[in-house]
């Protein structure tokens, strides 16, 4: 039994996420850790919101709401609706937890004392008015370039250039409206990442099985230059971790608090804490220390491609740099964007369908199943409702759902609802196990590698053998000349709707528990028969009573494609 960790990228707390970003992270790794449950793998699956910087600040503000209590809210949304899409972690926790924060000053302060952390004296913008430092992006004025009045100190929105704040003409607060403004003297600390360089590259340098995708984007920012140089990892801001080196103060940091993305990544860590302190689990170390079993573990990461430097450089400069035997990530999943509708799903825009939506208009595993059989691996993909609609209708609707219906519906009317005992397999039975055995070795394999779209794909065919099979033997025709060999063909057929449902869980989970219950059956067992085993077939055996479930998908009609295509067209506000 192996011992897996995966984490996905945690969310931003400010606002529910579109179907791309679940279908770049969350999804996948749920898919990934369902997986290995069910072939006995002793999984740890982590996941949490994103709560601190300016963007929550922000959001915040824009309500009305003290931002403490915006992100405990916003965090419960999400993890409901995580909840709602069948996302099975173990812990969705906050990065604004009181593990974290301690954990991130820990990092901090042994960091510090590897030599790793540089202070820097920088000239910051200080708001008279509203007695704190401004980002470059809460200061306010004109643009020197276009003369658009509302330019941000970090980019004109109007022009695109990017700016400084001592640029803008007439600079004012953006919180206050305030142009009292002074620049001032204040301290900073970099993580010296460079220092790092070389062992970055050697460890990177030995992913040789990481997709392309990964480690293109690694080796592009460790030898363009830019990507290593040496980060600002603390912020003028009220909301996020205070700095301290360790338990300690650190001398002219005084109100200031670690930038976003120092305190993120570590909250993996201080996640499996709070399982822990939440009494779920009771030991992290063996998850995480490698002095205390983590050696055993491997760690799988999942993310959109925009999160890979983070991964790839800064978190390991964390890890590595402190000098401490954490565990390391072993393998990172990234991916492309999902596109919408000819255009770019985007938060601040409201464009595309956000995963509450999604969810009022159909079930989770509509979604789970397009989204995962279209996930943008290779290449960015697009969300067309025609394509969802075709997938939707052809895969769920008219190739697994038609099959389960048609043989629990035939059964129940020819020999009653139970598994009929006549007859025997013949050659054509053996070879149809022998195909879906030899597929099944393939569909493992494929999950294995995390190879999203293959491996639904695999599973595909593997359903789509079974529709072929009853097509071939026609049990409707046969029941006529030889009602014992449809009663084999049927027993074997019924057993089928149990294999495939154990096959299928990672993707469509409650899909598949309902064909569980249709075969009233708690035998959750992954056929690992190898050839001329046919256990797996016959797990269900002659006199074993079942139900036939309700109709597992409904297909899409043209009516509530083009009303959808409509309603999510315009911008959410
Ligand atoms: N919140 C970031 C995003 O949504 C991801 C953070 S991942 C972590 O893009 F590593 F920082 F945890
Ligand atoms: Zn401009």
């Amino acid at each position: 039994m192996a011992r897996i960790l995966i984490t996905s990228a945690i969310p931003y707390i400010n606002g529910i996420k579109h179907l791309g970003n679940l279908v770049g992270s969350q999804l996948p790794a749920d898919l990934f850790a369902r997986y290995n449950r069910a072939r006995g793998n002793e999984v740890l699956f982590l996941c949490a919101t994103d709560e601190h910087g300016t963007p929550a600040e922000l959001a915040a503000a824009k309500v009305g709401k003290p931002v403490a209590d915006y992100c405990a809210e916003m965090h419960d949304v999400q993890a409901d609706i995580a909840r709602r899409f069948g996302l099975s972690f173990d812990h969705f926790g906050r990065s604004s937890s009181d593990e974290n924060k301690a954990l991130t000053q820990h990092f901090a302060g042994v960091l510090a004392e590897q030599g790793l952390i540089a202070e820097t004296d920088e000239e910051q913008v200080y708001s008279n008015a509203d007695g704190r430092y401004l980002p470059d992006r809460y200061i306010e004025g004109t643009c020197p370039n276009c003369g658009y009045d509302k330019a941000r100190g970090d980019q004109c929105e109007n022009c695109t250039k990017q700016l400084d704040p001592i640029d803008l003409i007439e600079p004012r607060s953006a919180i206050s409206g305030s142009t009292d403004l002074e620049v001032r003297q204040t301290k900073h600390l970099y993580l010296r990442q460079s220092q790092m360089r070389a062992e970055l590259q050697a460890w990177i340098d030995s992913k040789t099985d990481w997709p392309v995708l990964t480690t293109s984007i690694a080796k592009k920012w460790l030898n363009d230059g830019d990507g290593l140089q040496d980060r600002g990892i603390t912020r003028d801001l009220e909301w996020g971790v205070p700095v301290k080196r360790g338990t300690e103060a650190w001398p002219g940091m005084e109100g200031k608090v670690f930038y976003v993305w120092f305190d993120a990544p570590i909250e993996y860590i201080a996640c499996s804490q709070e399982w822990v302190n939440a009494n779920k689990g009771d030991d992290w170390q063996r998850w995480w220390r490698t002095d205390a079993g983590a050696d055993d573990v491997t760690y799988y990461q999942f993310m959109g491609k925009d999160n890979v430097p983070f991964h790839t450089l800064s978190f390991p400069s964390t890890i590595l740099g402190s000098r401490e035997p954490w565990k390391l990530v072993d393998y990172i999943k990234s991916f492309n964007f999902l596109n919408y509708d000819g255009g770019q799903f985007s938060t601040s825009q409201g464009r595309g369908v956000f995963m509450d939506q999604a969810l009022d208009i159909l079930p989770a595993d509509y979604w789970r199943w397009w989204l995962l059989s279209n996930a943008p691996e290779t290449s960015d993909s697009e969300f067309t409702w025609e394509r969802f609609q075709d997938g939707v209708n052809k895969d769920l609707a008219d190739v697994l759902g038609n099959f389960v219906s048609r043989v629990t519906k035939f059964c129940r009317a020819k020999f009653g609802e139970e598994v009929p005992k006549g007859g025997s397999f013949g050659p054509r039975e053996t070879q149809l196990m022998a195909d879906i055995t030899g597929r099944i070795r393939t569909y493992e394999q494929l999950m294995a590698q995390m190879e999203v779209r293959k491996s639904a794909a695999e599973l595909r065919s593997i359903w789509a053998l079974g529709n072929e099979y009853l097509q071939e033997v026609a049990p409707w025709t046969t029941v006529k000349e030889d009602p014992e060999q449809a009663q084999a063909q049927i027993r074997l057929a019924l057993n089928l709707i149990r294999i495939y449902a154990v096959l299928s869980a990672p993707f469509i989970p409650t899909a598949a528990a309902s064909m569980m219950s249709g075969m009233n059956t708690l035998d959750f067992s992954w056929p690992e028969g190898v050839d001329g085993d046919d256990s797996a077939f016959t797990a269900l055996p002659a006199g074993h009573a079942f139900t036939v479930p309700e109709v597992l998908f409904a297909k899409i009609t043209d009516d509530q494609r083009k009303e959808w295509a409509e309603r999510f067209a315009g911008i959410r506000t």
